[in-house]
């Protein structure tokens, strides 16, 4: 079958993924598979930015790209890498940062933010991590790029970077089109902040059943259903945003049955562990088994940096040949 362009995608290896990661991003990459070519790329280069995640570079990018193969990313059909093991990316990031404009730089949400984070290291790369994105981006010449909407800026960043390029050089980069992933706030278990590792208030989704049960259990729902006998509100309660994921044929029943407090927290979380538990039945059996053989995800990914560095020599190539490098 003809596909309709190409996805590239990147996500920094932060280990076994979680309930938000997966709504979010994978479930998003596995869908686009048969409809585009695919890559997708773990980015660590990106991941140094801030140097104490350094030490579990490794592991985290083992255990992101188990919970990716066994959810359905298929090396057959898409490209999966790690970023590093393609260094043209590094070259086109030099090329490309001589098109940016510090203010383009300094102005981007996130990276005031990250000074804001981590005001006693703002160094020269996490400047550059908008550039080194773009050229991610661009020496793949994705079509379209998934992402969240966070990511937004950058993604606008990286089609003015291409126009200012190829304004200068010649028409040979290609213009990105975002595709904002569609999904609602998943919230964490705290039912405040967004679902996320550091915050530790995150479901894996390579959990145990029996370690779902515990976190959802912990889960925190309508805080003015104090009791029992009062009428719960779903509309403000995270559990139910994941009924509506995990127990679609449930949502309607749940949702009345909480509004007149037919049922109350305790069973309405039991009913979303078991169902949660039950919809990632099939993922744990194929990663468990993909992990028992050693080699596999280091097989995986040396054959994706090949694939991927024929697709990084050639755009590199006439890169160099436009920009008329000696
Ligand atoms: N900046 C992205 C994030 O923090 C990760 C990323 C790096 C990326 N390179 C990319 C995403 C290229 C899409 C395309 O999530």
């Amino acid at each position: 079958m003809m596909k309709k362009g190409r996805v590239f995608s990147g996500a920094r290896p932060t280990g076994r993924q979680h309930l938000g990661n997966y709504l979010g991003a994978i479930r998003n990459y596995v869908a686009l598979q048969d409809e585009y070519d695919c890559v997708y790329c773990v980015v660590d280069l990106h991941a140094l930015t801030s140097l104490q995640e350094t030490k579990a570079l490794r592991v985290n990018t083992r255990e992101m790209v188990l919970d990716w193969l066994a959810a359905g990313m298929d090396p057959e059909k898409s490209i999966i890498f790690v970023q590093s093991h393609v260094p043209q990316v590094t070259e086109l990031h030099i090329i490309l940062s001589m098109v940016t404009p510090m203010g383009w730089l300094t102005r981007l949400p996130t990276f005031k933010e990250k000074v804001r984070q981590q005001p006693d290291n703002v160094n020269y790369g996490l400047l550059g991590y908008a550039v080194l994105m773009a050229a991610d981006i661009t020496l793949y010449k994705a079509d379209i790029v998934p992402v969240g909407e966070d990511q937004a800026p950058h993604l606008e960043f990286t089609r003015e970077i291409v126009r200012r390029f190829n304004y200068h050089f010649g028409k040979v980069l290609v213009e990105p089109q975002i595709k904002l992933t569609e999904f609602p706030r998943v919230l964490g278990i705290d039912g405040v902040n967004k679902m996320s590792k550091t915050l530790n208030n995150h479901i894996e989704i390579a959990s145990s059943p029996e370690e779902i049960r515990e976190r959802v259990m912990r889960m925190v729902t309508d805080p003015q259903r104090r009791y029992r006998t009062d009428p719960g509100r779903p509309e403000v309660c995270n559990l139910f945003t994941l009924h509506g994921f995990f127990s679609p044929e449930q949502e309607k029943e749940i949702e009345a049955a909480c509004r007149t407090a037919q049922i109350g927290c305790v069973e309405c979380k039991a009913i979303l562990a078991k169902n949660i538990a039950q919809a990632f039945a099939p993922f744990r059996e194929r990663r468990e088994a993909l992990a028992a053989k050693p080699e596999t995800v280091g097989d995986i990914l040396a054959d994706g940096a090949a694939r991927a560095r024929v697709i990084a020599e050639a755009t590199l190539a006439e890169v160099k040949e436009a920009v008329a490098l000696p």
